[in-house]
């Protein structure tokens, strides 16, 4: 299933998770630490990485998929992390598409997918699969300015958690969901992912990468992975990429 690397302090778990793909490291090979200096989050955000109370892990994985299909293993990678914290948690998982993790509308981790060249005919594709998940920290230990906007595990049910065990959950149930995806499809994923929608019919607004906002009613992803979106007047938008968020009027904790 390939090897383990576990670090105190690096930089950032996904940076040497790529070197290590990139030198030809198996299926499964993962790398975790107990600290990162610059964790990468999605959109060249950073991510705070409180130190020993949190899960920071990257997986590399070469799902038997066509290169078409990568961009959805972060939803799967999404779906992998939910079961695993439903089993722990009193706090049922939701998702907020493409990569939160979310508990009692509070962002409590994030999937960030980094993949190797997908051009037709790339040898030894990959995906490395990073995950950052709040576990045993308390409000006070995160940036001021995030505290209206996350939570852990531990705040959440009001005890600890073992990280090793929650990465080897976690690990395991990712490479379960990639087999299902590689022999079955992506249909039986994302109806396991939408019943888990945070933003299912709320309003909500993305903002694209020229800076323009659609705002409207979240309908969910299709089967492509393309988050689509209905404004008020009628007209449906699919949403590639980008910043997705909970409209100003419908905010309460959310980003
Ligand atoms: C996001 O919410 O934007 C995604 C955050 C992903 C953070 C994890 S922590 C482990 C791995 N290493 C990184 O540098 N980032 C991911």
């Amino acid at each position: 299933m390939g090897q383990i690397y576990r670090f105190d302090t690096i930089d950032s778990t996904n940076r040497i998770a790529k070197e290590l793909a990139e030198e030809g490291a198996m299926h499964g090979t993962a790398v975790i630490t107990n600290q990162q200096t610059g964790g990468r989050g999605r959109l060249g955000k950073r991510w705070e990485s409180v130190s020993g109370k949190g899960l920071y892990c990257s997986i590399i994985v070469r799902p038997d998929i066509l290169i078409e299909r990568y961009a959805q293993i972060t939803m799967v990678a999404g779906l992998a992390v939910a079961k695993v914290m439903d089993k722990c948690s009193s706090v049922k998982c939701k998702l907020k598409w493409p990569n939160d993790v979310f508990l009692d509308d509070r962002k409590c981790g994030g999937i960030l997918c980094e993949s190797s060249s997908l051009a037709a005919g790339y040898e030894a594709p990959y995906a490395v699969v990073g995950i950052g998940l709040n576990v045993n920290s308390s409000l006070l230990e995160f940036p001021l300015e995030l505290r209206g906007t996350v939570t852990s595990l531990a705040i959440e049910n009001g005890k600890s958690f073992e990280i090793d065990s929650l990465f080897t959950q976690v690990r395991e149930q990712l490479l379960m969901e990639l087999m299902e995806f590689s022999e079955n499809g992506f249909s039986n994923i994302l109806k396991q992912w939408k019943e888990r929608d945070l933003l299912y019919g709320r309003q909500m607004e993305c903002v694209g990468f020229d800076g323009s906002i659609i705002e409207g009613v979240a309908l969910g992803p299709d089967s492509e992975g393309q988050l689509h979106l209905r404004d008020s007047d009628g007209r449906e938008h699919a949403v590639l990429s980008g910043d997705v968020r909970l409209a100003r009027k419908e905010k309460r904790h959310s980003e």
